[in-house]
């Protein structure tokens, strides 16, 4: 079932939306070599509470921490832990936050130091499709619109293995709702697009083989060729005009490009 929401209702979403970026941003200031996976959880989890906020995932189906962090060819759902990131990596760190009743829900994939150009591609390329899906988020187009555009931009133009197993989603009350949202499709298929529809979408896309693993860890999602793999994910509300993506990059971004110990993907 499909929660469309007020326009009240999404001003509340957009603070939880907006939080998540936030706590990217305390991140995005201080990521460096030399730090482990679980430093990175701790700054953002302190930063949730500090705003007095709940990290969605901790305790989601026994998801046992506040972030999910992803290292160069995990996809999704890598737990913190004592791995320590070193120049060259990529990490993805997923982000989401309960506050108000509303969750707000986003990924981002940052180069730790200098990396491979064909990896730095891949960041750019997933995050530029993960736009060129939001583009699509209209009333009248249909998820399958939302889905095709990422595919052909990821798999048809740049030769990308783009997730299967893994896909966007409503968001809302609850952090998973109606409808899935995936990152590859027919055009003019599926759900229909109407104002007040607020979807997480997220393309999870790999440098090599679309096929992925899963680590007996019980979460952790592996490509099956252990090429990197990149993830970046906005919140976006469907109304009658442009989407509204209530989710923000800005402060990310710009963290980025001032910390000299990452690669501006970019650039
Ligand atoms: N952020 C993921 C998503 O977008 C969910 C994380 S799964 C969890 O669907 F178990 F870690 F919470
Ligand atoms: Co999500």
């Amino acid at each position: 079932m499909i929660h469309y929401k007020t326009k009240e209702e999404i001003e509340i979403m957009r603070h939880s939306c907006l939080l998540v970026g936030k706590a990217h941003a305390e991140v995005a200031k201080v990521l460096k070599a030399g730090m482990t996976t679980m430093d990175v959880n701790n700054i953002v989890e302190q930063f949730i509470h500090d705003n007095r906020a709940t990290p969605s995932f901790k305790n989601y189906h026994g998801y046992p921490a506040a972030t999910c962090i992803s290292m160069n060819e995990a996809v999704v759902h890598g737990i913190p832990g004592s791995h320590i990131l070193k120049e060259g990596d990529i990490i993805s760190l997923d982000i989401g936050v309960y506050k108000n009743g509303f969750h707000g829900d986003s990924a981002y994939t940052y180069a730790i130091g200098e990396i491979q150009e064909a990896t730095r591609m891949l960041l750019k390329v997933t995050k530029e499709s993960l736009y060129k899906g939001i583009e699509k988020a209209r009333p009248g187009n249909r998820i399958g619109d939302i889905a095709n555009a990422i595919q052909e931009y990821t798999e048809k133009m740049h030769g990308y293995g783009v997730v299967r197993e893994l896909v966007g989603h409503g968001l809302g009350r609850k952090m998973h709702e109606d409808p899935q949202v995936p990152n590859y499709g027919k055009r003019g298929s599926g759900q229909k697009l109407k104002e007040g529809m607020v979807l997480a979408i997220e393309p999870m896309i790999n440098l090599g083989t679309k096929d992925v693993i899963h680590l007996s860890d019980g979460w952790t999602i592996l490509t099956k060729d252990r090429k990197p793999s990149a993830h970046y994910e906005h919140d976006v509300c469907i109304t009658k005009g442009d989407p509204d993506i209530l989710s923000s990059f800005e402060e990310i971004e710009k963290a980025e490009r001032a910390n000299k110990n990452l690669t501006w993907s970019h650039g």
